[in-house]
């Protein structure tokens, strides 16, 4: 696989969506700084120079949509093996897709799909991680948030990008031939809401509910007073 590597770019995912057509799964793209970095619900998503690590990466799911069901569950999980392996603790997942330190947002995942067809489903997956955050910068940024600084034996950023990079390509191809059940005890593991009281936000929709884990679709399963229901969609936040 290769990586398109720029120092300025409006976004990494709208350039991996742009030249998707002359992509092969597992190319990369990453930036020192966006311009136009987006986040998920059509937020922005604060990066500025030098501080982080932004990339995207190109898979392309031969068998079309249906095969993709879940996978932003399995890119925490790929991110949460190489934060773990690198010695960091207290590392922990938040529905469908955030990554957490010590209880504040350490990275983000935003999924954005080009064109599909019935046969095939070429994606993009974008990742956001905080290494440095400094002072300038953390006012910026509408929720508790946390970054690598302070952690022992932490690579460069490269180096932890190809770390990244490898393990999303091991763990997507696991995904591809196992299908999502090969991530539950993972996820499970690092689930930060299990057993939490929780409210789901879904458009105008508030849902409450005791979370217990995800289902075999990757949907989230709250225990409502009405039993066990599933959501695929919407924003969890704790209930106190
Ligand atoms: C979120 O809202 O939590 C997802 C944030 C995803 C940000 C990354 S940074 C690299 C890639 N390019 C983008 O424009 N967004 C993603």
């Amino acid at each position: 696989s290769r990586c398109f590597y720029f120092d300025e770019i409006p976004s990494t995912n709208a350039f991996i969506l742009k030249h998707a057509e002359d992509l092969v799964s597992g190319d990369i793209c990453v930036a020192e700084y966006q311009s136009a970095g987006r986040g998920r619900r059509g937020r922005v998503w604060v990066s500025p120079y030098g501080c982080h690590l932004y990339f995207s990466m190109f898979w392309q799911f031969p068998q079309g949509m249906a095969q993709a069901m879940g996978l932003s569950l399995v890119v925490a999980c790929s991110i949460v093996t190489v934060l773990e392996k690198l010695g960091v603790k207290e590392v922990g997942v938040k529905w469908p897709n955030d990554i957490y330190l010590e209880s504040k947002k350490l990275a983000g995942v935003l999924i954005e799909m080009n064109g599909q067809t019935d046969s095939e489903c070429n994606l993009v997956i974008g990742i956001g991680l905080n290494m440095a955050m400094g002072e300038q910068h953390a006012a910026q940024i509408d929720q508790p948030w946390s970054d690598l600084t302070g952690q022992q034996s932490m690579p460069d950023k490269t180096a932890l990008l190809v770390l990244l990079q490898k393990q999303l390509q091991q763990d997507l191809c696991l995904f591809q031939s196992s299908g999502l059940k090969a991530f539950t005890e993972r996820w499970a593991a690092a689930d930060l809401f299990d057993g939490q009281p929780v409210k789901l936000l879904m458009g105008q929709d508030e849902v409450h509910g005791i979370c217990r884990g995800i289902d075999e679709q990757g949907a989230i399963i709250l225990e409502t007073d009405k039993g066990l229901k599933s959501f695929i969609g919407g924003e969890i936040s704790l209930r106190k």
